[in-house]
């Protein structure tokens, strides 16, 4: 590779145009050819760690839509799952575990068999990687993630998903110093975990943190800032040239504080976010990834080319990764993404 990919350009400061385009949550179950893979393993977490299947998730959108980033098939709920805490997808349920409510629970946490855990994950990422260049899709980066220390304690506190997380939200608040210590393992198994996937050759790494939002400001920055300073430093050190792209979820008016006060090279901005405000805002000019509403997506026709048009007006001449707001609703036909990315392409 001579040129560096387009999204790599884009996440390191360049105003790339027309601009990279990838979708949050391309690989699932709206693609008929997932859902074939799905059938074959009984549990979504066989599925992330049997490398050959993982891989081939990995790719479908790619030889579908030629994207300019694939992402690792996996999941956030990966580091609890490796950390020793039981984890089970149910059918219309979502991630269910038992909850982690006091400090027997936290000291049940094993980080020593985390890497050994996660390696048939790494192994996904290697595989990717070579079928990438074998298949000609060489321009596609391959970006891997974790959640971010808050949204992972979320789902670990209450024991799956929450309109409110009422327990990890109570948690922070009653006991402060509990709070903290799991944000620290999380932390520093986000750095081990991040690390090793970049060395299988992840070329960027993205943090999601999709309940950043929910917290008071003061919160936010002591959860959700402080946990994402300390890992984009330590992957700083280690690899200064990976991009980190931070995902911090409904931060609203918070943004530009987690951009100057986190030091990642490119944020993602959900779908209410105004990018013309957030630019006006944001007085650091790193590369914005967003933010195209799903449901606009899912309608399709003329909402979504509204939308997305409007978007790109906004973005011209500014480091900017075409993305959605939040993942991909499986109900969304195949045939508007690809409609989506002919439209970006056409920018
Ligand atoms: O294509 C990709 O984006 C890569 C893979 C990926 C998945 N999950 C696969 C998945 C990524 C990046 C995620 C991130 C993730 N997982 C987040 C952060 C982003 C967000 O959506 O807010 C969160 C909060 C989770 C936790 C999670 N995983 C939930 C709540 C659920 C159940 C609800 C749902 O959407 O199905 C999952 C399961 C999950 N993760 C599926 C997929 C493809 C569906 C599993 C199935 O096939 O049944």
């Amino acid at each position: 590779m001579d040129t560096p990919k387009r999204l790599l350009r884009t996440l390191t400061g360049e105003a790339v145009w027309p601009p990279p385009v990838w979708l949050m949550r391309q690989a699932g179950r709206y693609l008929p050819e997932y859902r074939a893979v799905r059938s074959k393993v009984k549990d979504f977490i066989s599925l992330c760690t049997t490398p050959e299947l993982a891989t081939e998730v990995t790719l479908q959108p790619i030889r579908r839509y030629r994207l300019d980033a694939a992402i690792l098939f996996s999941d956030i709920l990966v580091i609890p799952w490796a950390l020793g805490q039981r984890l089970a997808f149910r059918e219309g349920e979502g991630p269910v575990l038992p909850p982690l409510r006091d400090a027997a629970g936290v000291a049940a946490l094993d980080p020593s068999r985390l890497m050994d855990q996660v390696a048939p994950i790494l192994e996904t990422v290697r595989k990717v990687r070579q079928r990438l260049q074998a298949e000609g899709l060489g321009d596609t980066a391959l970006i891997g993630f974790a959640g971010a220390p808050f949204t992972v304690a979320c789902y670990m506190v209450e024991g799956g998903g929450s309109r409110d997380f009422a327990a990890t939200r109570g948690m922070a608040f009653s006991d402060p110093a509990l709070f903290t210590r799991l944000l620290d393992i999380l932390a520093d198994a986000t750095v081990s975990y991040l690390s090793a996937q970049i060395e299988a050759g992840a070329e960027a790494v993205m943090l999601f943190d999709s309940w950043a939002g929910l917290l008071s400001p003061g919160q936010f920055r002591a959860h959700v800032v402080r946990t994402t300073r300390y890992i984009v430093g330590e992957l700083g050190r280690r690899y200064p040239a990976v991009p980190v792209i931070g995902f911090p979820r409904l931060a609203g008016l918070l943004i530009g504080e987690y951009v100057r006060a986190t030091g990642v090279h490119a944020v993602g901005l959900d779908t209410g976010m105004d990018l013309v405000l957030a630019k006006s805002q944001m007085r650091t000019r790193v590369a914005y990834q967003g933010n195209l509403d799903p449901f606009a997506l899912l309608a399709g026709g003329a909402a979504m080319r509204e939308e997305s048009t409007s978007i790109l007006e906004s973005m011209r001449g500014w480091p900017f990764v075409f993305n959605l707001g939040h993942g991909i609703v499986p109900q969304t036909p195949p045939a508007h993404v690809a409609e989506l990315v002919e439209l970006v392409r056409a920018a």
